[in-house]
């Protein structure tokens, strides 16, 4: 079964191409991070109007150079939500279409659900059930894996997501969108231990986590002593540490609560060195497997949507008739199980 899958949830125009035999034959993507950059942030009208420009074209691209045709594509997959309204049309309409073109099937996916799933093309994949910290520039999730659709949230962010977090620190540090690698970047300069910021609600007993109020002391930080290039490196370390332990934190008490023994980081901040070196550490004496994709899959990414279509389209899942539905807000606890 050859799967063509498509992400259009945000910023990136991604297609990719998977087969039930060979893998993953092809991926494309088109940032569009130096569209929104001039803006310090995503711009909706724009995204959805840089993919209807790039989507068509890549998809051609991409059979092109596997010397392909549409006729050979058995099933495809596109993201439906969560995400921005007009991004996900742009990918819902031409997978619909071009499915009802071919008399073939198409699937609907959540994005965050493909994020999670990814780690099934490891070459050593975790086994069900197990706990996922789901970390991107929307969301901030714990999830109890029990199976494939079976979500339950145990952890979510009361307010910012990590990833925005790291955005929006980036701007005032006068840093390029998308904020996480560049903060990421600037941190490694810097050291960890002049400025000292608060890990939001660890003194707490729940799963869930603040992100705003770090991002608001990192602000009141740059305006009070934010003027020499050192001095915002140490800035940057210091809010680095602070959101990856909070993180670990709330990992670490989620894996006490629920005792699983194998702890899945996935989603854009997963590409994150510092939270992968600190939760490989913490994991050996706890006991529990650590699973991460590599960073090209933690992004966004359309390999995710591919292989999670395959797995759907192969446990005879197809999205119901030929509406064109899209999902702006999507829990992932009311998905079922495949
Ligand atoms: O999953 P993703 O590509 O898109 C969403 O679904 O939101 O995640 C994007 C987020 C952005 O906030 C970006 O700044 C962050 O992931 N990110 C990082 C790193 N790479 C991407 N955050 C911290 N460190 C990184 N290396
Ligand atoms: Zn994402």
């Amino acid at each position: 079964m050859l799967v063509l899958g498509i992400e259009t949830s945000c910023d990136d125009t991604a297609v990719a191409l998977y087969d039930e035999q060979a893998g993953v034959l092809i991926h494309e993507l088109s940032s569009q991070a130096a569209l929104h950059n001039l803006y310090g942030g995503v711009v909706p009208e724009l995204a959805s109007r840089d993919h209807v420009k790039h989507l068509l074209p890549l998809i051609e691209k991409s059979l092109r150079q596997k010397g392909l045709t549409v006729g050979t594509i058995d099933g495809i997959a596109y993201t439906s939500g969560p995400g921005l309204v007009g991004a996900l049309m742009v990918g819902a309409c031409l997978a619909k279409t071009l499915a009802y073109a071919l008399g073939k099937p198409a699937i609907g996916l959540h994005h965050m659900e493909s994020h999670l799933l990814v780690v099934g093309l490891l070459q050593q994949p975790p086994q069900f059930p197990y706990l996922a910290l789901l970390v991107s520039g929307g969301h901030t999730l714990l999830v109890h894996v029990y199976d494939r659709g079976v979500y339950k949230i145990i952890g979510r962010t009361l307010d910012d997501a990590v990833g925005e977090a790291f955005d929006k620190v980036a701007k005032v540090l006068g840093l390029p969108y998308p904020g996480g690698p560049a903060v990421a970047a600037l941190a490694k300069q810097g050291g960890g231990k002049r400025f000292h910021f608060p890990r939001p609600m660890a003194n707490q007993a729940n799963c869930n986590f603040s992100f705003s109020g770090l991002k608001t002391h990192v602000v009141h930080t740059v305006q009070r002593w934010g003027n020499d290039p050192s001095t915002l490196a140490d800035i940057a370390a210091a809010f680095e540490e602070a959101a990856v332990d909070t993180l670990i934190n709330k990992c670490i008490l989620a894996l006490s609560q629920t005792k699983l023994c194998s702890l899945v980081l996935v989603g854009g901040v997963a590409a994150n060195a510092k939270l992968r070196e600190r939760l490989s550490e913490i994991a050996l004496p706890l006991g529990v497997s650590l699973y991460y994709p590599p960073s090209s899959w933690c992004t966004d990414n359309a390999i995710m949507v591919a292989y999670n279509g395959y797995l759907h389209l192969a446990a005879g899942k197809q999205d119901p008739d030929n509406a064109i539905v899209t999902k702006p807000r999507w829990s992932m606890e009311s998905l079922e199980h495949f």
